[in-house]
């Protein structure tokens, strides 16, 4: 790594501004890193020692074995040691910190009229009452809570009583269809499940009560009956300043089954012990697509999880004192859960809570909310960036800005035409951006720049965080030296990577492990510069990136041929200007099925409600036939070149019928949109 000087790149030097940040230059960032690579136990004992233990670790900080062929896999932190990461989060500040009265949420809700703030110890409270709540509807320790639930602060609220109590919570983002929240909830066997009547995105109205109940009717179906008890928080856009519902949808009620937040809560006692966990007990699952079609229950762990979301937002952001941080992620996904729910909160930090949409109820919402709480650190996804980049200055003009001091990218490549937008127009060139590569397994940042610390080059994420020492191998698995290009993968581990795919550890090795064994593959492609800057190419393996959301082709695929009429499907990624990537599907019909309007219609109502209106595809294409290798194999390489209509095609001698690419190539215009 070294800072470069050719004047003939493009690169940003740190900002003068931040001397007194954590990480105040680059020469600090490299003793730091090479701390945690030569001494991890000293490094991340340091950090451990902000928290409090309810008995000390007897283990080191960090034990693993990345080698499938030497044993299992297993990634352990603080072995003996016992605590609570509620504690951690919310006593922690208030009995021992003084940050009882420290606003912990500024909630800015759909419409902008709706909003409200919590503090400190409003929150403690809220979540102990919500805890005592969880015990009465029967949860336990090590029991899984389903969480459905829109951007409100009940459903930070949730997650939080369940850590306290030591209950798996397992979130899933409220966008997704009744199929998928059935998926999770039967893989997980959660015992409750905690939703809202219903929520507005925009000016919709979504009952999701009544998806609720269909995921659940299907959950029977499959001869799951895990969830006994149904926890429904009445919006607060659906009832009136009294408190009663303002009917606006009927929301379905089985009496033995649901039960009402508000009754519930109401004399709920306010203290509730925290449960002493093992450093190792499980402290989340979070659904994650796979490239098998199936989603895969990542599993995070209580110590882990607690020392790095904690230490990565306190150096990513170069948290302090006085900071109003946002992200504006869905707690559904991730970034949410590692950056608005546990990482600000072991910092004790102030944040907004955002439920609403960049777009309603105009396009420069996000920047009167900045303006309104003086936001100091920003974090939204390239897609966000470059859909508000479409509406030109002007709607940021009318705020006032001038509180922005850092901000962050995070879900996908970042091009460099949104990385300047972002940097000029938003940050007024004032303020640095911080590309952070992650994933849902890696639990928090792995590439990443520090904000006073790293010269930035526009799109890429830099250099690896403390602890994460990233290497680049090619297809024999051998590692590359200096400029190079290949799989990005890592050597060791980190205390917030996932410990194993929920009740499937063997998957959990095939997918991380197997490949090359004694690395963690992150399925991404990956170039380091001549600087050492480490530039992500995107997936290669089966997987696309819509909007900054990962989802699987084959299970795409899967909806597609559910239909009687598909006899084979195959999705491919295809480049957009917004979303990044977007879906082009390509279908064989059966003999009898005619390809037109109503039948695309039909496919895509049915990935809709399969998926969730994310995964809904932008193309669908006519396929008589697909390219495939005398093998039978599908050449996905050559449909994505159709996809985007590049005619460079390369080799195709393995193809068993190469006039299968021209006639695709001819129909590729009729694609409906
Ligand atoms: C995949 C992980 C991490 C939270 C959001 C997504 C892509 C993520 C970046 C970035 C380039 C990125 C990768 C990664 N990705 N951040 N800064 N630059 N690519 O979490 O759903 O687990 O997706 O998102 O492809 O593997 P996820």
């Amino acid at each position: 790594m070294v800072v470069p000087d050719s004047q003939d790149e493009m690169y940003y030097p740190p900002i003068e501004l931040q001397r007194d940040a954590h990480v105040p230059d680059f020469n600090t960032y490299l003793e730091l890193y090479k701390k945690s690579i030569e001494n991890p136990d000293a490094f991340w004992k340091e950090v451990a020692d902000e928290f409090f233990w309810k008995k000390p670790a007897t283990g080191p900080m960090l034990q693993h074995n990345f080698d499938v062929t030497k044993g299992n896999v297993f990634i352990k932190c603080m072995e003996g040691a016992k605590t609570n990461v509620c504690y951690n989060v919310l006593d922690r500040h208030v009995k021992r910190g003084n940050l009882g009265e420290k606003v912990a949420y500024y909630w800015e809700g759909n419409c902008p009229d709706q909003h409200t703030e919590i503090t400190y110890s409003q929150l403690l409270c809220q979540v102990c009452k919500c805890a005592n709540v969880l015990k009465k509807l029967g949860v336990k320790k090590g029991d899984r809570v389903s969480i459905y639930l829109p951007m409100i602060p009940e459903l930070v609220y949730t997650m939080l009583a369940c850590a306290r109590i030591g209950a798996v919570h397992s979130v899933v983002f409220a966008g997704f269809s009744a199929e998928s929240l059935c998926e999770r909830i039967v893989d997980a066997q959660s015992c409750v499940l905690v939703t809202a009547d219903g929520v507005y995105r925009g000016e919709k109205l979504i009952n999701l009560k009544q998806i609720v109940d269909e995921a659940l009717e299907k959950c029977k179906e499959r001869g799951c009956s895990s969830v006994a008890k149904c926890l429904v928080v009445k919006h607060p856009a659906l009832r009136t300043k009294s408190g009663a519902s303002c009917n606006k949808l009927q929301t379905p009620w089985d009496g033995a089954c649901d039960v009402w937040w508000d009754e519930a809560m109401r004399g709920s006692p306010e203290q509730c012990e925290p449960e002493w966990m093992d450093s190792e007990d499980p402290l989340f699952i979070l659904y994650t697509s796979g490239s098998t079609g199936k989603p895969k229950g990542v599993l995070h762990t209580v110590a882990g999880y607690l020392l790095y979301t904690y230490l990565t937002f306190k150096y990513v952001f170069d948290h302090r004192h006085g900071d109003v941080f946002w992200c504006t992620a869905d707690i559904g996904w991730i970034t949410g859960h590692s950056y608005i729910t546990y990482g600000p909160l072991a910092n004790g930090a102030t944040s907004v809570l955002f439920e609403g949409i960049p777009t309603y109820p105009h396009v420069g919402r996000l920047w009167e909310i900045v303006q309104k709480h003086k936001v100091t650190k920003f974090y939204t996804a390239p897609t966000a960036i470059r859909l508000l980049m479409k509406y030109g200055r002007e709607p940021l003009q009318k705020y006032d800005l001038s509180s922005l001091q850092v901000l962050g990218s995070v879900g996908e490549p970042i091009n460099p035409e949104a990385w300047l937008w972002y940097h000029s127009v938003v940050g007024q060139g004032r303020c640095p951006v911080v590309d952070t590569f992650w994933q849902t397994e890696t639990g928090g940042h792995v590439l990443t720049p520090l904000p006073a610390a790293t010269p930035l080059k526009p799109g890429s994420a830099t250099f690896p965080f403390f602890g994460v020492e990233p290497t680049i191998l090619n297809e024999h698995g051998e590692e590359l030296e200096g400029e190079a290009e290949g799989y990005l993968v890592f050597r060791r581990p980190w205390p917030g990577i996932m410990r194993t795919v929920y009740k499937n550890h063997e998957r959990f090795e095939n997918t991380y492990f197997k490949k090359f064994p004694g690395f963690y593959v992150t399925g991404d492609g990956c170039r380091r510069d001549k600087d050492g800057y480490y530039w992500i190419t995107g997936r290669i393996d089966d997987m696309l990136n819509v909007s900054g959301h990962l989802l699987s082709t084959s299970e795409v695929e899967g909806a597609l041929t559910e239909h009687p009429g598909v006899a084979e499907a195959a999705v491919v990624g295809r480049p957009h200007a917004v979303k990044g990537e977007c879906l082009h599907c390509f279908v064989s019909l059966k003999g009898s099925t005619d390809f037109n309007y109503s039948l695309v219609q039909e496919l895509k109502t049915l990935v809709r409600e399969k998926i969730g209106p994310i995964a809904t595809p932008d193309f669908i294409q006519n396929a008589p036939a697909l390219p495939k290798t005398r093998s039978g194999k599908i050449m996905r390489r050559v449909l994505r070149q159709i996809a985007r209509n590049d005619r460079d095609l390369g080799d195709l001698s393995t193809l068993a019928d190469p006039k299968v690419v021209e006639l695709l190539f001819n129909q590729r215009n009729e694609a409906a949109a």
